[in-house]
């Protein structure tokens, strides 16, 4: 696989105002870069619409934080595929661990909102990730298996391909995440391709698996170095555009120099 997938969910901090500098700003850096990097920025939803006329035409990926499964209805404060559609939106990212802990989501309503994502022409960045107790009884393995095969239940050979995973430990994330251990992630990764590769004989192999959770300066060149590591989903390290500019020039000279 080729192609190193790197972007950034901006969660809930930054205004319309504030993104669009960002943006204007990331497009000059993304002309900069010559390589094979897929760039994706995740606002929030009111920025959405400003953001995607910055990005009309440049290499960058606009994606929205979570959407509803349904096309239309009586779901007040929801989100639906096709609004996101009208702006013209790439890629939804779906099951973000603050999703699933602060709002209750399952891996069933992610199958959902994935099959509505690929079924409106929206690539699903499937999130995915064990908590801390689950991975000190030794069962990470399991309920990442168990992860992907609800939440990509009932998806054809040719759905796959439009899919992307994000592997984010929960204790890894956020101001109290804890880095997670390079050689950790490398060996999950490669299970996990085992995994999608047992589910998807054909496409298996062709979903890019990114790795989320303290991603930062010092540690992201030892995660990337994995085989299996298809890309980096930055939170705080990217939100300041001097630091994610500084990450993505040293990946591409490490990648492709
Ligand atoms: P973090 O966030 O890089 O700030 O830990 C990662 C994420 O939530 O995707």
């Amino acid at each position: 696989m080729s192609k190193i997938w790197v972007g950034t969910n901006w969660k809930m901090t930054k205004t319309i105002g504030e993104g669009i500098s960002y943006t204007k700003e990331l497009k000059q850096v993304a002309n900069e870069l010559t390589s094979n990097i897929e760039l994706f920025i995740i606002p929030s939803f009111t920025a959405l619409v400003d953001i995607k006329k910055e990005v009309a035409e440049t290499r960058i990926k606009l994606g929205a934080q979570n959407m509803h499964w349904e096309d239309k209805g009586a779901y007040t404060g929801e989100i639906s595929p096709r609004m996101l559609n009208e702006i013209g939106i790439d890629l939804v990212e779906l099951g973000h661990s603050e999703r699933r802990q602060y709002y209750n989501e399952n891996d069933s309503d992610i199958n959902k909102k994935v099959v509505s994502a690929l079924k409106h022409g929206m690539k699903p960045l499937v999130c995915i990730g064990e908590e801390i107790e689950q991975k000190n009884n030794f069962i990470s393995f399991e309920i990442l298996a168990a992860q992907l095969k609800v939440c990509l239940k009932g998806l054809s050979e040719e759905d796959a391909k439009q899919v992307l995973v994000a592997y984010e430990p929960v204790w890894a994330i956020g101001e109290k995440g804890i880095p997670a251990d390079s050689n950790y992630v490398g060996e999950v990764h490669t299970f996990l391709r085992h995994t999608l590769v047992e589910m998807f004989l054909e496409s298996g192999y062709e979903i890019p698996l990114l790795y989320g959770g303290s991603v930062n300066l010092d540690n992201f060149l030892k995660y990337i170095n994995h085989q299996d590591v298809n890309g980096l989903f930055v939170g705080r390290t990217a939100w300041d555009l001097e630091t994610f500019t500084v990450l993505l020039h040293e990946l591409e000279k490490h990648l492709y120099s």
